[in-house]
């Protein structure tokens, strides 16, 4: 049987849901709604690839360079003496920022450019990249996803990166983000949400992973100071407990007819 040099993620516990991890050169979509841990899970994977002397690439679109080095020491994780060492550099897209490592406009064939420029300055070996968040390219052109999406895995592997590209959902585009890249995707690791009893729970479930015998059942997660984020046991929810909203869902499904009808 063929061996796959695998990549932890960096949580141990996600590890044990898909044989040790993510095969190297895969390009994984991270997805769900906001505050289910989808930046905490890609913090824990770039610092596992600072632990193992990867190089390390973390595009931030969301939150600035600063905010992602202290969520991440909150965890007891030191990105800023990874980048100090340069065993990692954080591209921040926040615009208005005039440095070597700002991407001055959200244009996906820019920020390949700057991954690759990254990869360069950080020298040969096996890399990973986190792209936080793939939705902010095509916040315009949600049409162009699946192209685009096509397009940065193709570019991404030459490079020998492991990719996580987190989605969001946008309520009013939405499935046409996570259309583009989720097929594309040679994985997709979908957090979820749920309050139950007036508590938040959420819950992450390998939807996808190519040449890999993944679970197939949902955990719940938990995120604690010190610690980050866990898997705790298999979810015991029904599927109606995290489905969309009926009015969501049903401006997902105009918004879809939108986007098939604008396919050129
Ligand atoms: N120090 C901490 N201790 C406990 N929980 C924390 C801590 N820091 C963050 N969290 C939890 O993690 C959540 C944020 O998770 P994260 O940033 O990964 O969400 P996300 O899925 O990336 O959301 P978005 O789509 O909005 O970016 C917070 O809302 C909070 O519940
Ligand atoms: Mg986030």
């Amino acid at each position: 049987m063929v061996q796959l040099e695998r990549l932890s993620t960096g949580v141990a516990g996600l590890d044990n849901l898909i044989e040790g991890g993510i095969p190297r050169g895969f390009f994984v979509a991270v997805t769900g709604e906001p505050g289910c841990g989808k930046t905490i899970l890609c913090i824990h994977f770039i610092a596992k690839g600072v632990e193992e002397e990867d190089r390390c690439v973390y595009v931030t679109t969301e939150e600035s360079r600063e905010s992602i080095i202290r969520q991440a020491s909150m965890f007891g994780i030191d990105l800023g003496k990874a980048v100090e060492k340069r065993r990692l550099i954080i591209v921040d897209a926040l615009m208005g920022e005039e440095s070597r490592w700002s991407l001055n406009y959200l244009d996906v064939e820019h920020l390949l450019e700057k991954v690759v420029e990254a990869k360069r300055e950080l020298g040969y070996g096996r890399a990973r990249l986190v792209i936080d968040s793939m939705s902010a390219f095509w916040l315009d052109r949600p049409v162009m996803a699946r192209r685009y999406s096509y397009t940065v895995k193709k570019v991404l592997s030459k490079w020998d990166f492991t990719t996580l590209a987190v989605s969001q959902y946008a309520i009013t585009t939405s499935e046409a983000f996570g259309f583009g890249i989720e097929h594309v995707a040679d994985g997709i690791l979908r957090f979820r949400r749920s309050i139950r009893g007036g508590v938040l729970h959420r819950y992450v479930l390998v939807e996808k992973m190519r040449q890999t015998n993944h679970s197939t059942v949902m955990h719940e997660i938990s995120v604690e100071p010190g610690v980050g984020l866990t898997i705790q046991k298999p979810a015991t929810i029904t599927r109606e407990d995290v489905a969309l909203p009926p009015a969501v869902r049903r401006r997902i499904v105009s918004a879809r007819r939108r986007a098939e009808e604008e396919t050129p």
